[in-house]
This record gives C-alpha cells, sequence and structure tokens, in this order.
C-alpha cells in the first residue's frame, strides 16, 4: 500500500514538474532567445554542454537503472556475495580518455566564442561603439550618455549600434544583467566593468539586478529599449529637460520607496517634509542617506551618491510642481 501511494506520488510530481516546464518560454530549457552577438555565444555555448551533459545523463542514469533492474538480488539470501570481478583495461581506458574528449570540446567551444562576447568590436563603420555609464544604486539603474542626458532604470539605444557599457556601483554590489542582449556584469564599487551589446531588433528588453544587494533588490529592474537612431537621438535630447529628468529621478529612485505622491510605502510619507524642498537639506540627505548603520529599518541608502548638480536641481523642481503639499516655508 505504502510503495502504490509512493509511485502515485511521484507520478504526481513529475507530471507537475513536465507541465510547469511545457507552459514556461522555450520549454523553460533554454535560455532567452538571444538578439544580440555575446547572447547568441552564450546560448551556443549554453546549448552545446546540454547536449553533451544531457547525453550523458541518459546513458548513466539509463545503465543505473538497468543495473538495479538486471543485477536484483531476487530470492538470493540477504548475505550471499555476489561474483568478485576486477580489472577490465579497455573499459577503465575508455571511460577515461570518453570524458577527456568531451571536457575538451568543450573548452575549446568556449576559448573560441570567448572573444566575440568579451571584446568590445572596434564599430569602425559606426565611428567607435556608442558609450553609455551604467551607475548601480540602492535601488534603482542610472544611465549617462555621450551628451550627459541621464535616464532612470530605462536606457534608450540605436538599435544595430555596438554599445558598450562602463559599469560602476555607488554603494554594494548589483550585477548588470539583460539576458536577451549578454551575459551578467557584476557592478563592484571602485572597480568598474566594461561590456558590450548590440540590439539586433526593435523593441524593450528587460533584465534585473542578478546580485542580491538590498530589501529591494527583488524591485531592481532594468531595461533596454532599441529604437531608431531618430528616436533615440530625440530621446537623449528632451532628457536634459530639468522636469523631466526630476520626474524620472522622482519615480525612479524616490517612489520606489516613499510612493508615487511621497505619501509612503516602504518609506515613511514624505509629501510635507520640508527637507524635500530644501535645497541644501534635500542634497544632504540624498548624499549621506539616513540610519546607514541600520541596514534594515528606517534605512535610507545615499540614492544621490554620484549626482551631478544638474540631477539635483532637477528633482527639486519635479518635488516642488508635483509632490509637496506642505507649506513652504523651507525655501
Ligand atoms: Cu541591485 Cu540587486
Amino acid at each position: 500500500m505504502r510503495g502504490k501511494a509512493l509511485v502515485l506520488a511521484l507520478v504526481l510530481g513529475a507530471a507537475l514538474a513536465f507541465t510547469a516546464v511545457a507552459f514556461a518560454g522555450n520549454g523553460g530549457f533554454a535560455p532567452e532567445t538571444p538578439h544580440s552577438p555575446p547572447a547568441q555565444s552564450i546560448n551556443e555555448s549554453y546549448k552545446l554542454v546540454a547536449l553533451l551533459t544531457g547525453c550523458i545523463l541518459v546513458l548513466v542514469e539509463g545503465a543505473l537503472i538497468w543495473f538495479i533492474i538486471r543485477y536484483r538480488r531476487r530470492n538470493r539470501p540477504r548475505t550471499q556475495e555476489g561474483p568478485q570481478i576486477h580489472g577490465a583495461t579497455k573499459l577503465e581506458l575508455f571511460w577515461t580518455a570518453v570524458p577527456v574528449v568531451i571536457l575538451a570540446v568543450i573548452v575549446g567551444f568556449v576559448l573560441y566564442k570567448l572573444p566575440g562576447i568579451r571584446d568590445v568590436p572596434a564599430a569602425k563603420a559606426q565611428g567607435g561603439p556608442l558609450v553609455v555609464r551604467i551607475d548601480g544604486h540602492q535601488f534603482y539603474w542610472q544611465f549617462t550618455y555621450p551628451n550627459g542626458a541621464v535616464s532612470i532604470n530605462e536606457m534608450h539605444v540605436p538599435v544595430n549600434r555596438v554599445v558598450q557599457v562602463d559599469i560602476h556601483s555607488q554603494d554594494v554590489d548589483h550585477s548588470w544583467w539583460i539576458p536577451q542582449l549578454q551575459g551578467k556584469f557584476d557592478a563592484i564599487p571602485g572597480h568598474p566593468n566594461h561590456t558590450w551589446f548590440k540590439a539586433e531588433q526593435l523593441g524593450t528588453y528587460r533584465g534585473q539586478c542578478g546580485e542580491f544587494c538590498g530589501v529591494y533588490h527583488a524591485a531592481m529592474a532594468a531595461s533596454v529599449v532599441a529604437e531608431p537612431k531618430a528616436d533615440y537621438l530625440a530621446y537623449i535630447a528632451a532628457a536634459q529637460d530639468p522636469m523631466t529628468l526630476g520626474g524620472r529621478e522622482w519615480r525612479g529612485v524616490c517612489a520606489a520607496c516613499h510612493g508615487l505622491s511621497g505619501t509612503g510605502g516602504y518609506g515613511p510619507n514624505i509629501q510635507a517634509n520640508s527637507t524635500i524642498v530644501s535645497p541644501e537639506g534635500l542634497r544632504r540627505l540624498l548624499l549621506n542617506g539616513q540610519n546607514t548603520l541600520k541596514p534594515i529599518d528606517d534605512y535610507m541608502p545615499p540614492v544621490g551618491k554620484g549626482w551631478s548638480d544638474a540631477q539635483f536641481n532637477a528633482l527639486i523642481t519635479y518635488i516642488k510642481a508635483h509632490v509637496y503639499k506642505g507649506t513652504t516655508s523651507g525655501g
């Protein structure tokens, strides 16, 4: 009876697992469909390793199951020893050589693909790569474009353009990861990283901070919007408007914890707090954070570390126009 229940539980469990896999996109097995050359190479390496290890799994588990059935005890006494066999030189050579060859194939393939993943292409026809600076912050991504424009959480790039990203962190370790475009690259304080991608299709590519970085790590999403060059140029020109920039900072940085209208969420209600309309007070708060030695309760990260004057000014302009509901004595 217990045996039957166990078998039933196993069969139901397997059915659930397979259904989940079938419902997930691309079988839930392969990585995201690549839309950038390095992501393509990563995808090919993944598939080669998956194919080889898949064959090994089937072979080894198949042999195991076959041996369990073929050489089961039957009605021999429990204490009876089987025939004692040792030494099979050919077989031993075979199972030593084959794994060496398989590993060599994997290493060779990955080393062959690696330069295409790692090295930023010269992109001479495009006048070199477009360089965008990324700053990881608790808990948002900041992008700075060649014209000095800044956007938050959403990076815009021209489609089919080689983009080099210089990845910085202003506080703790984060990890920049847009799976359809490139592998994961850590944002490490004091140690800038560089990588690249080339989005080959118009569209929005979603990603997520890949390194646990604090209470709002899970909410630290990022996206890359690949658009026609004219749209990209219009975007980074418009991004310099203080009200636009301030709105992005408010929604992407402050509102994550304090709510869209400042009435509180994870963080306290600040709608009527005069500090947010005091240029010096706000700057001091954003640069130093609050209660930074108590990393959970009442903790506010120094979200404005590394900000330019234009960024502070834009935020206060937006807050005065759209957020602050107190009396304006603080100036
Ligand atoms: Cu930033 Cu996790």
